[in-house]
């Protein structure tokens, strides 16, 4: 699958569900909508899709949510899906917030998942539970340990908030690489409309680089995994960090990645409203020819980019959109 703009496409992210067991401030509002469940595609849908792009040229799919985990039956949807590993599919993965991990890290490594992405925001109980609204630090990290004893390997997200977060940083990734694991810092995007001011939370990354830099070596790294972050190697850890800067400088030239909804929506970017409806075509025919014309359909109305912009005298969010919606 090539785009309009030369690109080829070779990542799925699949949204199964839309529902989360956290709120995170800057995702959700405290009483979110959620999509009534008659709308949601059935995890045999949501195979069947995934199936038509690996045969369309996708070599990697990532399960998303809301939180992923919390769908019914997911595991048995992962080990479907990791009967394709070697036959097209190079990697299966999934972004979660960790807190289902400890009872589930060992089906998904055994389903063929090696690597997985945990959101982590704060290593402070208090300042965890303020920013995800219902989260509880110690369960996550018994699901990160799991996680580990599991095999898996470990990517943290760290959503960057002014006057939030941004003072535990170098704990963070001193914590993250003494363990192991990689850490990757986000800079929030303005999506969907939650009551937070995101204007006043936002912070360019090049300032925490700048920041971080002072106490660590920071030293330039060609590790890439296919996804928007750009890594450097700490010095004093030997770990490696990430950035990830929608907002300052975008990587829509390389973008290699469609996103699926709980409802078989296809976005061609996280950062534009246009969606093509996949859930139709599946629906109407059991030809997979069929539903191979609408994801080629789709695919030539990839645009070239997203139009994400913090400006504070336009509070309205770039995309109205939630984040849970198509999982980041
Ligand atoms: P890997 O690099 O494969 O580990 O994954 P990733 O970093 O792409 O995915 P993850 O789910 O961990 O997402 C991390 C952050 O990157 C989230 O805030 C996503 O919204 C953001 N992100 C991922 N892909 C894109 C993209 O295409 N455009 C934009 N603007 N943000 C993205
Ligand atoms: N801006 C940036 N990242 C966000 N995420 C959720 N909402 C936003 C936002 N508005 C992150 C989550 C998770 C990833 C999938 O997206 O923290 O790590
Ligand atoms: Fe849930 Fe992730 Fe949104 Fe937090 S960012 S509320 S963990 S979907």
């Amino acid at each position: 699958m090539i785009d309009p703009f030369g690109r080829k496409i070779t990542y799925l992210r699949v949204s199964v569900t839309d529902r989360c067991d956290f709120r995170c401030v800057y995702c959700m509002g405290e009483n979110p909508v959620f999509l009534p469940k008659r709308e949601i595609l059935t995890l045999e849908e949501i195979e069947r899709l995934c199936t038509a792009f690996i045969r369309k040229g996708v070599e990697r799919i990532r399960i998303t949510g809301g939180e992923p985990l919390v769908r019914r039956g997911v595991l048995g949807l992962f080990e479907k899906l990791g009967q394709n590993i070697g036959a097209g599919l190079k990697e299966l993965t999934l972004t979660t917030n960790g807190s289902q991990l400890a009872g589930m890290a060992r089906g998904l490594a055994a389903a063929g998942v090696e690597r997985i992405n945990v959101s982590l925001d704060s290593l402070d109980p208090d300042r965890f539970r303020a920013i995800t609204r219902w989260g509880d630090l110690a369960q996550v990290l018994g699901g990160i340990e799991a996680a580990q004893d599991a095999g898996l390997s470990i990517k943290l997200n760290t959503v960057v908030l002014k006057g939030v977060n941004d003072h535990e940083l170098s704990q963070m990734i001193t914590w993250a690489h003494e363990r192991g694991m990689d850490i990757t810092l986000i800079e929030t995007m303005p999506m969907g409309g939650v009551a937070e001011d995101r204007t006043s939370q936002y912070v360019p990354l090049s300032l925490v680089r700048a920041a971080l830099s002072q106490e660590f070596t920071l030293l330039d790294s060609t590790h890439r995994t296919g996804g928007p972050a750009r890594y450097v190697t700490v010095g004093e850890t030997g770990g490696r960090l990430g950035f990830i800067t929608p907002m300052t400088h975008n990587f829509c030239e390389s973008c290699n990645r469609v996103r699926l909804t709980a409802t078989g929506q296809l976005y061609l970017c996280l950062g534009q409203e246009d969606a093509a409806d996949l859930r139709s075509p599946l629906r109407a025919t059991e030809d997979d020819g069929m539903l191979g014309a609408a994801i080629d359909e789709a695919i030539t109305r990839k645009p070239k980019g997203h139009d994400f912009v913090i400006d504070r005298r336009h509070r309205s969010p770039a995309v109205s959109r939630p984040m849970s919606l198509t999982g980041g």
